[in-house]
């Protein structure tokens, strides 16, 4: 098969790396990629919002599947845009996609479709948001409706705090439309985890567990970031765990999707609160998480493809996906000052050493090559080391051995991801 990856970060790295592993892969190109993904297949540089420029660039080289990474595509429709010109597309389409690109609709759908998850209520004006804000006495989760990179979402535990936070967005423009209408949420407590299911439609199965590490520094201090490192599977979780989840979240989404005349096809990534009233969904995303898929797809003893190719035909009914019996952690190394401002351009150390090695990979999120060819930061989540190992200890000695052997003095990284 001849397959596009669109994205260019940690997560379509590691894509790319699995994809291209499998025998059923002939031809692969990746767009617009990074350096990391340029040793092993050709990338053009397109950027992950060019619907056209994608669309262009997978009929011009007779792309039989295109895998998608980020949300952005996949909510400006991607898939759809495929479609009409008769190119199969591994994610969603633009309106099963509403269910990460918008909170609203993903939280009105859980609320019809009986799926466990914090009460809410929806404003578009200061008066309301504040009323609510009263009743919860603060203690409560101000969203943004749209997609803000990850930033649109405010935990609080005052009044003051939460009002704060809903006149930046109702009324001072901060996420300019996406934060036009906001949710006013119930804050729930609990451990967190992720769950990761592929589905065509019809049929789900769990493809993995991780536990994303979201706060830029140790002991979960420190601002929300993208997320500084991932475990899989998820420490909290557990065979009965993910049934329950799959039996109350999973499967009613995708059959309640599939009522409103929506096919869901791809991943469903649940964020997942593990509260005393049972696991509740935090959030929707229609797409493999960033730094979890360098943990998950390790673990994946099935091949990609296979996966990937089973989706779209719609053969995923009867179809077994094995894991091994392992542990994967990765750590992401991100440049200083990250979440805020950082710096671009730094060199960073020759990383060709650790393409031999087996139980490590070093997957590139943020990185770029200058006029002399050198590797440099282009971005706040710069690197992803991921261990692979027997336990939780194998995979912490070997990404933090590796990561120090890097030494790369222009960064830092978390030194607790998978601590138990
Ligand atoms: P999200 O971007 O929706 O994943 O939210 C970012 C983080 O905010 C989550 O990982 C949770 O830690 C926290 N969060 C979001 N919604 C709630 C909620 N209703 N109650 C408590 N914490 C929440
Ligand atoms: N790591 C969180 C995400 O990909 O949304």
């Amino acid at each position: 098969m001849n397959i596009l990856v669109v994205g260019g970060g940690g997560r379509e790295h590691a894509i790319a790396h699995y994809l291209s592993k499998s025998p059923l892969t002939k031809n692969l190109i990746v767009a617009p990629g990074n350096p990391g993904i340029k040793k092993f297949a050709e990338c053009y540089p397109i950027s992950v919002d060019d619907i056209e420029g994608q669309c262009k660039l997978a009929k011009d080289n007779n792309i039989d599947l295109v895998f998608i990474g980020p949300e952005i595509p996949l909510v400006l429709g991607l898939k759809d845009k495929l479609s009409e010109i008769g190119i199969k597309a591994f994610g969603p389409s633009a309106k099963a996609a509403q269910l990460e690109g918008s909170k609203t609709f993903s939280r009105n759908f859980c609320k019809r479709n009986n799926i466990p998850q914090p009460d809410f209520i929806y404003c578009n004006d200061i008066k309301t948001a504040k009323d609510q804000i009263e009743l919860l006495n603060g203690y409560c989760v101000v969203k943004a409706d749209g997609l803000a990179a990850g930033k649109g979402v405010v935990v609080c535990d005052t009044v003051e705090e939460a009002i704060y936070a809903s006149t930046q967005m109702l009324e001072n423009n901060k996420f300019g439309d996406a934060g036009k209408s906001i949710l006013i949420e119930e804050r729930i407590t609990g451990i967190e985890a992720s769950i990761f299911a592929v589905s065509d439609g019809d049929t789900a199965i769990i493809l993995g567990t991780a536990q994303d590490h979201k706060r830029a520094y140790d002991n979960d201090q420190g601002p929300n970031t993208g997320g500084m490192g991932a475990i899989s599977p998820a420490p909290a979780l557990n065979d009965s765990l993910n049934q329950e989840i799959f039996n109350k979240i999973i499967i009613p989404t995708i059959n309640g999707m599939k009522s409103d005349g929506i096919v869901y096809e791809g991943i469903l990534y649940a964020g997942i609160m593990l509260t005393k009233d049972g696991p509740k969904v935090i959030e929707f995303n229609c797409r493999f998480g960033d730094p979890e898929t360098q943990v998950v797809l390790p673990r994946l003893e099935t091949d990609l493809v296979e996966i990937v190719k089973n989706t779209v035909d719609k053969k995923l009914n009867g179809m077994k996906i094995d894991l091994f019996d392992n542990t994967a952690i990765t750590v992401v190394l991100a440049s200083q000052g990250y979440p805020g401002d950082f710096k671009k351009g730094s060199e960073l150390p020759l990383l060709n050493k650790y393409d031999q090695e087996t139980n490590i990979s070093i997957f590139h999120s943020g990185t770029s090559e200058n006029n002399e060819k050198k590797l440099i930061s282009n971005g706040g989540r710069v690197l992803s080391v991921t261990a692979i190992g027997q336990n939780v200890k194998e995979c912490r000695d070997k990404a933090y051995k590796t990561i120090e052997d890097i030494n790369w003095e222009k960064g830092f990284y978390r030194k607790d991801i998978g601590k138990l």
